[in-house]
């Protein structure tokens, strides 16, 4: 598996602060490893040119190993390596070896490093196979031989790895704990960070759409020298605007609801003297010609409908404004049982069935309002289906509390209504509206009525079959 970079800030910056910590170390260990080296070769060849081939000129053409004439070996450290080349061959080579000399057997590849040498007493690293890494100096001799003298490489190679060693557990142990406290430190200083993504989420997570809303109080990281009260002070200002704007939005629609409430409210009593009047004048004795009767017959209807609707617009204006209703023990059974007759006389076209429980079911509520709920759903079923159609009220009760239901067998709601059929002034047939008293506010009271007392209000409906469901708690 793809180990991927780490994506929270907290571990980018942890990380890259460890890799640059490694980067230096690297550099550092690096730069003194080289450093060392080259201090310890230039110390190498001052060694070997103050030596001046001593031990190499000590060393005879010829090998003689009886040699009563030993070389000189005196004042040379061990290991120390000669040899000597004459006409570009190689006669001689020995080490020092516990402060004697031995000889020792050349390779022709060492043979050729030997004597690819300049003589000029320059140190040069070369590898000779009988003895490892050696630094060796070349210098001219007396009798036009040349006269190599070597010291061994390895000490130093000891030392610098050494100094390797030590800086690698070194720089590990400094690059662990740079990680585990720069992890730590950089958590301590996003934590600021933390709540003001906290603040922004919660924020977010407010209902903003609907009612009054407790908007939480101002950040406290608001230093304007660090990113993050910059953030804070970014957010904070936010905050107050969302909440002028939302304090604003909710003053304009209390504005509006008193508005509507007033209005229909003020509305009623020109309405019910316009309706005064035609009945007045409709009940006139004299001779009154035929097309001023039916104008004010027309007045009559029409004022009749305007009551209506601006009484459901008084109710609706006040059940936003949140009026308590009334709130005394309903009898359901026998609200339904009256509801029913009403549309029995109203519809004696359609089929009316009861399907109620033995006893009577009592719910806490307003009557009123909940005749009203009912009545519009019964008012539907007629007014909307043909003549003929079966419309059942079945009422039950269970541990939820108390389901009503009003089903017809008529042709359905459109399915583009249907999502929105409990909206204000929503209807199917505005051309029709007249002719059938519709105003489209019918569902909305039986939705707002509904919801005042705590339940819900759902509809499902096709060709054929419409369910209006009503819940109450019990
Ligand atoms: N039982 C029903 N069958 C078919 N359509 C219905 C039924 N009930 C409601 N509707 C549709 O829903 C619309 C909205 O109903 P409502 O809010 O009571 O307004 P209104 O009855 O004044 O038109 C109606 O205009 C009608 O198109
Ligand atoms: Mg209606």
């Amino acid at each position: 598996m793809r180990r991927l970079p780490p994506r929270t800030l907290r571990g980018q910056l942890t990380a890259g602060l460890v890799t640059l910590l490694a980067l230096a170390c690297l550099a550092v260990g690096t730069v003194t490893a080289l450093a060392l080296r080259g201090f310890l070769t230039g110390r190498l060849d001052e060694q070997l040119s103050s030596s001046g081939g001593r031990f190499a000129a000590s060393l005879e053409h010829e090998a003689r190993p009886d040699a009563d004439n030993r070389p000189d070996t005196r004042g040379q450290a061990e290991s120390t390596f000669g040899a000597r080349l004459l006409k570009g061959t190689v006669t001689q080579a020995a080490v020092i070896d516990d402060a004697n000399d031995r000889l020792v057997r050349l390779t022709a590849g060492d043979r050729r490093a030997l004597t690819g040498l300049p003589a000029d007493g320059s140190g040069h690293s070369v590898h000779l196979s009988a003895l490892g890494a050696y630094r060796l100096a070349a210098v001219q001799g007396d009798d036009r031989d040349i006269l190599i003298t070597g010291l061994p490489l390895h000490p130093l190679e000891e030392t610098v790895h050494r100094l390797e060693a030590v800086e690698t557990v070194l720089f590990g142990a400094a690059l662990t704990v740079t990680g585990i406290a720069g992890a730590l430190w950089v958590r301590a200083s996003l934590r600021p960070l933390q709540r003001v993504t906290a603040r922004a989420a919660e924020v977010a997570g407010l209902p903003l759409a609907s009612g009054e809303i407790a908007m939480p109080g101002p950040l406290p990281d608001t230093d304007p020298r660090t990113e993050v009260g910059q953030v804070g002070t970014a957010l904070n200002h936010m905050l107050g605007h969302v909440e002028n704007a939302l304090t604003r939005r909710q003053a304009s629609e209390e504005r509006l609801r008193h508005f509507a409430a007033d209005a229909s409210h003020e509305l009623r009593t020109p309405v019910a003297n316009i309706r005064g009047h035609a009945e007045l004048a409709l009940r006139h004795d004299g001779p009154v010609p035929a097309e001023v009767r039916h104008a004010l017959v027309r007045i009559d209807a029409e004022s009749q409908r305007m009551t209506h609707l601006v009484d459901d617009l008084l109710l609706l204006a006040r059940l936003d404004a949140g009026r308590p209703l009334g709130h005394e023990p309903v009898d359901l059974t026998l609200l339904i049982l009256n509801a029913m007759d009403d549309a029995r006389a109203a519809g004696p076209g359609h089929h009316w069935l009861l399907d109620l429980p033995e006893e009577a079911v009592v719910v806490s509520g307003d009557a009123h309002r909940l005749q009203q709920a009912i009545g519009n759903l019964l008012a539907n079923a007629r007014i909307h289906t043909p003549p003929g159609t079966r419309v059942t009220i079945t009422l039950t009760t269970d541990q939820a509390g108390v389901r009503v239901s009003v089903s017809d067998d008529g042709p359905g709601i459109p399915a583009e209504l249907q999502p929105e059929v409990f909206g204000r002034f929503v209807r199917a047939d505005h051309a029709r509206s007249r002719s059938t008293g519709s105003t489209g506010l019918g569902l909305a009271i039986v939705h707002a009525v509904i919801t005042a007392h705590g339940g819900t209000a759902t509809v499902t409906s096709g060709p054929g079959h419409t369910v209006f469901r009503l819940t109450l708690p019990g």
